[in-house]
């Protein structure tokens, strides 16, 4: 979602906003725009890339030491330069990631009192009404706390004006926003990728606070005025990790980085190291204590490894699971019980739907909290008791791939130290899946040799307008995860269904035009699933069939078969999604679709 970045220095930060803006380009915008104080306040804006904003900047020849920036994904009004940020006000400027809830009721005071507002946007409201603010105080700094006070919903703000030219304010509730300290200035950016350009040091703000930056100093206060001191930590996010490197696209580098992304993931228990609930905090052996039940809430690719989840801890732990989305958990009235470990997963850390269902669920006396985040210093991370964090590096593609499969190894640790504490866990089994989980990286490597074949399918997949996917018990998760994917990147509407439903509906829809993807591990469940198969075939429906080594189904006529390396046990799913993932992947290649930025879509959905 929208992106924010905010300098004051001694150089020229016009070069620092850009670069910051196209660092934060992975989360999804559809325009962009930036203010800068040079003398005056000069604003650019573009409906379109932040190539399109550089360039204008260079016609300009654009040069300040103080300036804010961002990259605007469309909520109140449609994308446009009319509705792209800042918003102005006078001689002041704003950019606002988030949503502000009572914004028409603030515009419509602003109106009365004669504020004209010129686009449909929320983020206007909040330039007005600093503004307003600045008619009864003559500091900027009051003003925004002031305004900030007044607004309802989810915000990260910067601002700076005209008359003020030595310093600039940034505010937030809700969306994510952090401090870079620099040798030769101050900045603040939605994410650290955005200011490694200039600094490693950043401090992370916390709900409701604002803070003032000079170039050589800041000062943070509380919503009600009171200064604050915040740590000031040493990023280790490696300036690499979010570069591509030789790869074309983000997915397709994090997709081949998931053999390194598990083995950091599972370092706690390479060598020696034993299944604990240590893994998940020091406290976590007290917050298990007496569980009696598990509850998961995630949204869209962290739901389905939560769907994943269920069926090891039911299975392994014995202890009954249910999984939400989040969006829904959050305005159903359930049935809490103390008893339960409530498990938020998410890669960013940052998914308002996510925290707002872990914030509803604490409300209703449920504290055995844990999240499972790819971000440490997260939102989510930080309203939990317990926390993992997936060590899957920055993720920046909007298809979620190498934070699905490090999600999924997270879980199996989680199983295994329930199972362990409930006494159901033998040292044999344990054994046998610490062994299963450490060569689990080397197991996804080799279903990556898979890819050349792969990517014939995909040439095949590429001219359909539907596809079908199929799959059973843990692996109907993995063939939900690969409808989303083929849908999300390469714009084929794509269904998942368990495949014993198939004749209860979706059978009337197959055809020698609706392809059918088989996910088809050599379990306890191929039989059944080899019937369903029969099923669509003797309908004229082509499948694509991703089996185990040993499954033993032949190719024939509209049947192809890839075979997967070997047989994973309850890993399987980990192994099956990767096929999936690569499937989509080359699909959207040939449509020529933008991978890494699908049409509409945010990484990071800090909104409702
Ligand atoms: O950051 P989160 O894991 O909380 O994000 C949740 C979803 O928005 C995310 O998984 C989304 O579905 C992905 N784009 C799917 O690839």
């Amino acid at each position: 979602m929208c992106g924010i970045v905010t300098a004051i220095a001694t150089n020229n930060i016009v070069p620092v906003l850009l670069e910051g803006l196209r660092k934060l380009e992975y989360r999804g915008y559809d325009s962009a725009g930036l203010a800068v104080l040079s003398g005056e306040l000069t604003r650019l804006r573009s409906a379109g890339r932040v190539a399109e904003l550089a360039a204008l900047a260079d016609a300009r020849q654009l040069s300040a030491n103080i300036g804010i920036a961002h990259t605007r994904w469309a909520t109140h009004g449609v994308p446009s330069e009319r509705n792209a940020h800042p918003h102005i006000s006078g001689g002041l400027a704003v950019v606002h990631n988030g949503i502000i809830e009572n914004f028409e009721a603030i515009k419509t005071g602003l109106q009365a009192r004669g504020y004209v507002f010129t686009s449909e946007t929320d983020t206007e409201a909040i330039a007005h009404l600093i503004h307003s603010k600045l008619q009864g105080t003559p500091d900027l700094f009051e003003a925004v706390r002031l305004a900030t006070n007044e607004l309802v919903g989810a915000y990260a703000i910067g601002v700076l004006a005209e008359a003020d030219p030595f310093r600039a304010i940034v505010a937030r509730r809700g969306s994510p926003l952090l401090l870079g300290v620099g040798e030769d200035g101050m900045y603040a950016a939605s994410d650290t990728a955005a200011l490694l350009q200039v600094t490693r040091k950043v401090v992370y703000l916390e709900d409701g606070d604002l803070a003032e930056l000079r170039r050589d100093s800041y000062r943070i206060v509380l919503a009600d005025g009171t200064p604050v001191e915040r740590e000031v930590h040493l990023s280790s996010l490696s300036a690499d990790a979010v570069e591509l490197g030789k790869f074309r696209h983000y997915m397709q580098k994090e997709i081949f980085e998931q053999p390194q992304a598990l083995a950091n993931t599972l370092e706690l228990i390479a060598g020696g190291g034993g299944i604990s609930p240590q893994h998940f905090g020091a406290r976590a052996a007290e917050v298990f204590e007496g569980v009696r039940r598990v509850l998961v809430l995630a949204c869209g690719t962290s739901y389905h490894a939560g769907l994943v989840a269920r069926y090891w801890i039911e299975a392994i732990a014995k202890l009954p699971v249910t999984v939400e989305i989040a969006s829904e958990y959050r305005y159903r009235e359930s049935v809490p019980d103390p008893d339960t470990l409530v498990v938020v997963i998410s890669q960013s850390g940052e998914t308002a739907d996510t925290l707002a269902a872990l914030k509803h669920a604490k409300s209703l006396g449920m504290e055995r909290t844990l999240a499972i985040c790819n971000v440490p210093e997260s939102a989510i991370v930080r309203e939990t008791a317990l926390r993992f964090i997936t060590r899957a590096g920055p993720e920046i593609g909007v298809a979620s791939t190498k934070a699905f499969t490090t999600q999924l190894a997270a879980f199996a640790l989680l199983t295994l130290a329930l199972a362990k504490l409930n006494g159901r866990l033998s040292a044999a089994d344990e054994e046998r899946h610490l062994v299963a989980l450490r060569h689990l990286p080397v197991a996804v490597q080799k279903v990556l040799e898979l890819e050349p074949e792969i990517e014939k399918w995909a040439q095949r997949f590429a001219s359909k307008e539907h596809a079908l996917f199929l799959g059973r018990g843990s692996h109907w998760p993995i063939a939900m995860e690969g409808a989303l994917k083929l849908k999300e990147i390469s714009y084929i509407h794509a269904e998942a269904y368990a495949a014993g439903e198939l004749k209860h509906g979706p059978l009337a829809l197959v055809d020698k035009d609706m392809p059918v993807i088989a996910v088809s591990p050599h379990d306890q469940l191929l039989e059944k699933l080899k019937s369903n198969l029969q099923e669509v075939r003797a309908r004229g429906g082509e499948l694509y069939v991703f089996a185990d080594a040993g499954s033993e189904i032949p190719e024939s006529e509209g049947v192809h078969i890839l075979h997967m390396p070997e047989h994973y046990g309850m890993l399987s799913p980990v192994l099956h999604v990767i096929p999936l993932q690569l499937l989509s992947y080359h699909a959207a290649l040939v449509k020529g679709t933008d991978v890494d930025k699908p049409r509409n879509l945010a990484k990071s959905v800090t909104v409702e």
